[in-house]
C-alpha cells in the first residue's frame, strides 16, 4: 500500500545523469510503498518512504549515494545554513566512540563537472558547519576523519541553491560485500584518474568498482580478466600489483603483453575456467546480459573466485530478470553481492561479489 505523503520522509539519491528514471523505476519496484518522487536537479531523485525505512533495506543498483530522511532548510546565511546541520550532528555524535566526516555537495558535481558552480559556498557552509561544532562539541572535532571511509557517522548536505539545501546525518553501515551504506565517497563518486597510457576508457569503471567497495587485489594476488582486451582493466590490476591471466579472442595491447606479471589466453572466456582458485575475477565481455549467470554458474559452486566484479550490459531497459538470476547463483554459492551503476558505467550494470565464510 502507498503510504499517504503527509507520512512519508523525504529522502535523496544521487545516481548518474540520464539515469534518473531507471532509478525512480527500481526505487518504485523495491518499495511499493513510496509516496512520490521527484527529480531535484540532473542526478538526484528525492522519494517519499514511509518513516523508520532502515537504510539498508533501499540500496538501488542505480543509486550512488543516499541522503535517508534529509531535512529541507531555507536560509539567507551560511551561517543559518549551518547551524541546523551541525546542531543534528552534534546529536548523532552524542555518546559516539567511531570517527565521521561531512560531505558537502553541489549539484554539477553530480555531473562530474570537477569545478560545479557553489563549490565555495558549500565549503564555506561545511567550515561554518565545523566552527559551530567547535562552539558545542568541541571534544567530537578530534573524532572527525576528513575524506575518510571508515566512518561511523556522516553528516551530508547539498546545496540546491544559494540559499536552499538538503541534509540528512545517520550511521554509516558496512555491507558485507565491502564499502558501506551511504557511501563514504562524496556523492558516491570515486575519484577516477586520468590515465593516459590505458589502452581503453573502460578502466573507469574497475577503478569505481575498488572505490566502492573500499577493497581491490593486493600485491602479488592472482586475478582473471575476462574479455580483456585490449586491456584496460588488465592494467589497473597491474597497477594494484596483481599478476592477471588475461582471456580474450581479441590482442591485448603489445605493453601489456609484454608484462611479466600478465598471462594471455586466447580462448572462449565462457569456456574458460583457471587451473586453481584465484582472487579475483573481473569480466567486462560483451555478452547477452543472462550468459553472466552462466559465467558465475561455472565459477562461484567451484570456489574458485573469493571476488568477483563482473559487466552485464543491457540493451534498452535493464534486464532484471538476468540481473536477479545472476545475483541468486551468487548467493546461492555463499557470495556476498552488491549492483551497482557507476558513474562510467554506460547502459551496463556492474555486479561485485566476496565469498562469504
Ligand atoms: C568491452 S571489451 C573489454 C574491454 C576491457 N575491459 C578493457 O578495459 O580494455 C569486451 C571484450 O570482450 C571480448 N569477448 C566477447 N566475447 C568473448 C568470448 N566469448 N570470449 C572471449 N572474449 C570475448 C571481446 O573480444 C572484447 O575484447
Amino acid at each position: 500500500m502507498t503510504a499517504p505523503a503527509s507520512l512519508s520522509t523525504p529522502w535523496l539519491f544521487t545516481c548518474r545523469h540520464t539515469f534518473e528514471p531507471t532509478l525512480v523505476a527500481e526505487l518504485r519496484a523495491l518499495q511499493p510503498d513510496i509516496a512520490r518522487t521527484r527529480v531535484l536537479a540532473p542526478g538526484l531523485v528525492r522519494a517519499d518512504l514511509p518513516p523508520g525505512t532502515p537504510p539498508l533495506s533501499c540500496n538501488p543498483a542505480y543509486a550512488l549515494q543516499v541522503l535517508p530522511e534529509a531535512t529541507e532548510l531555507f536560509a539567507p546565511s551560511i551561517r543559518a545554513l549551518a547551524e541546523p546541520v551541525a546542531d543534528a550532528l552534534r546529536l548523532a555524535l552524542d555518546g559516539l566512540d567511531g570517527t565521521w566526516d561531512v560531505h558537502a555537495l553541489v549539484p554539477g558535481q553530480l555531473k562530474g563537472n570537477p569545478k560545479p558552480p557553489m563549490r565555495r559556498r558549500a565549503d564555506l557552509i561545511r567550515d561554518a558547519v565545523l566552527e559551530r561544532l567547535r562552539t558545542t562539541a568541541r571534544w567530537a572535532l578530534k573524532r572527525r576523519a576528513a575524506g575518510g571511509r571508515q566512518v561511523a557517522v556522516l553528516a551530508q548536505f547539498l546545496l540546491l541553491d544559494e540559499g536552499q539545501l538538503w541534509f540528512a546525518v545517520g550511521p554509516v553501515q558496512p555491507l558485507a560485500v565491502g564499502g558501506t551504506w551511504p557511501a563514504t565517497l562524496p556523492a558516491g563518486l570515486a575519484d577516477v584518474a586520468d590515465d593516459d597510457v590505458a589502452p581503453a576508457s573502460s578502466y573507469r569503471k574497475l577503478v569505481e568498482a575498488f572505490a566502492c567497495l573500499d577493497r581491490s587485489p593486493g600485491a602479488g594476488e592472482l586475478c582473471v580478466d575476462l574479455g580483456a582486451c585490449p586491456g584496460g582493466w588488465t592494467r589497473v590490476l597491474l597497477q594494484h600489483g596483481a599478476h592477471v591471466t588475461a582471456v580474450d579472442r581479441a590482442p591485448l595491447a603489445p605493453h601489456l603483453l609484454a608484462d611479466p606479471r600478465v598471462t594471455f589466453a586466447s580462448a572462449d572466456a565462457f569456456a574458460w575456467l583457471p587451473p586453481a582458485p584465484v582472487a579475483w575475477l573481473v569480466s567486462d565481455i560483451i555478452a547477452f546480459p543472462e550468459r553472466v549467470g552462466e559465467l558465475l554458474a561455472a565459477w562461484l559452486p567451484q570456489r574458485l573466485c573469493a571476488n568477483f566484479v563482473v559487466q552485464l550490459k543491457f540493451k534498452g531497459e535493464p534486464d532484471w530478470p538476468a540481473v536477479r538470476a545472476a545475483i541468486a547463483v551468487a548467493q546461492a554459492a555463499n557470495y556476498h553481492v552488491l549492483a551497482r551503476h557507476f558513474f562510467n558505467d554506460k547502459n551496463e550494470l556492474t555486479l561485485m561479489g566476496r565469498r562469504g565464510d
